[in-house]
């Protein structure tokens, strides 16, 4: 990556994202960004050039501006990475009171202490899962057989599914549909599908504790969100819940990758409350920036102007590796004592699972490192990795034990 001088806006964009290949470690264009000390100027794959920030202040100050806003970046004509937009209603299209409104109606579900009540749940999940692989043949994907139906479960926790059900009230079943009729013909049924399972869910008595008793609580007296809205809200909620599964094959990987690391963590459970969160910071899950903001005023990012209009996509991934904020940021250490990570993101979109992520990332990681004490990856079938602009993640994970 080199950026040449130009006449009108100072430098010449570079094509974003930068990675080809996907990989743990960062592409060195991060890195060259971040020491210039300056917004990148970058083209995108829709819609044309945008800002990058890459250092920790800049892209802390892009996530927390009050003006910095979702919505307007959530327009046809505005620089993306990916064709779809999302739907207008969508709680990371909005901002000010509309958002908070709708983080108010989520709370419950994803405070510190649900999650607290679903880790008993979890662990013996993990358990159940790890007593049925370790009976495999081996090698065996590690993904499919536990950290993908351990990250699935939950999130049906967390939204309250409730169990047994039929296809057709299966939300989590509903929304993979829907993501995957993206950009086709059945789009709008799969939606309307979606739709129906959450009004019926909604209406209906003796749910589980979980988002979808507390949507139908305020809907029975009157305050709660439109059937609309509560699809869009249960949409994000399923789809951000994913995030974990694309997570926890990397944080296994890097600890068979440290295991000086591992051994440590036997000898000093103690450690573990630290190890996710560095494991947080070390690992990227994005394959670029995080969602795109656009100005709506003026603003100062770290020093660097931004006219109203343009727009800046905050690089989570690479603020989490600044040297300025995280001493020897490339060392994964589980001893650091100060770690901010951006992992989560910050300000009012900051993500609301991260109690209960923190708590199936050390019940997952720690329940699999005890079960398994010879875990390796597998000698003859090598991880393979996702393709696609969003995620930075494994595709298989072959083990042995
Ligand atoms: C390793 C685990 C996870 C990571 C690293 C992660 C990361 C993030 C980040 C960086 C954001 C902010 C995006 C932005 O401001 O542009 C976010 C938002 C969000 N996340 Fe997560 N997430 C994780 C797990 C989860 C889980 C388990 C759920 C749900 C069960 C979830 C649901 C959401 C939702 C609904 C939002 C949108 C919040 C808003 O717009 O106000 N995430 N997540």
């Amino acid at each position: 990556m080199s950026q040449h001088t130009d006449t009108s806006r100072g430098l010449c964009p570079v094509a974003y994202p930068f990675a080809g290949e996907h990989r743990l470690d960062l592409e060195d264009d991060y890195a060259r960004a971040r020491a210039s000390g300056r917004l990148l100027r970058v083209t995108l794959p829709v819609g044309g050039d945008a800002w990058l920030a890459t250092t920790y202040d800049q892209v802390r100050s892009v996530l927390t501006h009050p003006r910095m806003e979702r919505g307007l970046a959530n327009q046809p004509a505005t620089p993306r990475l990916e064709t779809a937009l999302m739907t207008q209603q969508s709680v990371l299209a909005l901002d000010g009171h509309e958002h908070a409104r709708l983080r108010r109606a989520i709370a419950g579900a994803f405070s510190p202490r649900t999650a607290r009540r679903i880790r008993p749940y979890l662990k013996a999940e993990a358990d159940r899962l790890l007593d049925r692989f370790l009976a495999r043949q081996q090698p065996a994907d590690l993904m499919t057989a536990y950290t993908e139906p351990l990250a699935s479960a939950a999130v049906r926790q967390l939204i309250g599914q409730p169990p047994g059900g039929n296809e057709d009230t299966d939300v989590v079943a509903r929304v993979t549909a829907l993501v995957q009729a993206r950009e086709t013909p059945t789009e709008a049924e799969a939606r309307d599908q979606l739709e129906e399972a959450v009004d019926r869910l909604t209406r209906s008595r003796g749910l589980p504790p979980g988002l979808l008793r507390d949507l139908s609580l305020t809907r029975a007296i009157g305050t709660g969100l439109s059937t609309s809205q509560s699809t869009d809200i249960v949409f994000a909620v399923v789809l951000g819940g994913r995030t974990p599964a694309f997570f926890l094959p990397s944080a296994v990987l890097v600890l068979l990758q440290h295991p000086g690391h591992i051994k440590a963590l036997r000898q000093h459970p103690h450690l573990w409350q630290k190890a996710v969160e560095e494991l947080l910071r070390f690992i990227p899950v994005g394959l670029s920036g995080g969602f795109p903001r656009t100005a709506t005023i003026p603003v100062d990012v770290a020093g660097h102007s931004v006219e109203a209009g343009e727009t800046v996509l905050p690089a989570m991934i690479a603020a989490n590796l600044d040297e300025h904020e995280f001493p020897r940021a490339s060392e994964l250490d589980f001893t650091r004592s100060q770690n901010p990570h951006l992992a989560f993101g910050a300000g009012p979109h900051r993500c609301p699972g991260a109690p209960l992520s923190r708590h199936l990332i050390e019940v997952s990681l720690r329940s699999l490192i005890d079960r398994a004490p010879a875990l390796r990856l597998a000698t003859l079938a090598p991880a393979t990795w996702h393709t696609g602009r969003i995620v930075r993640a494994l595709a298989t994970l072959p083990v042995e034990w």
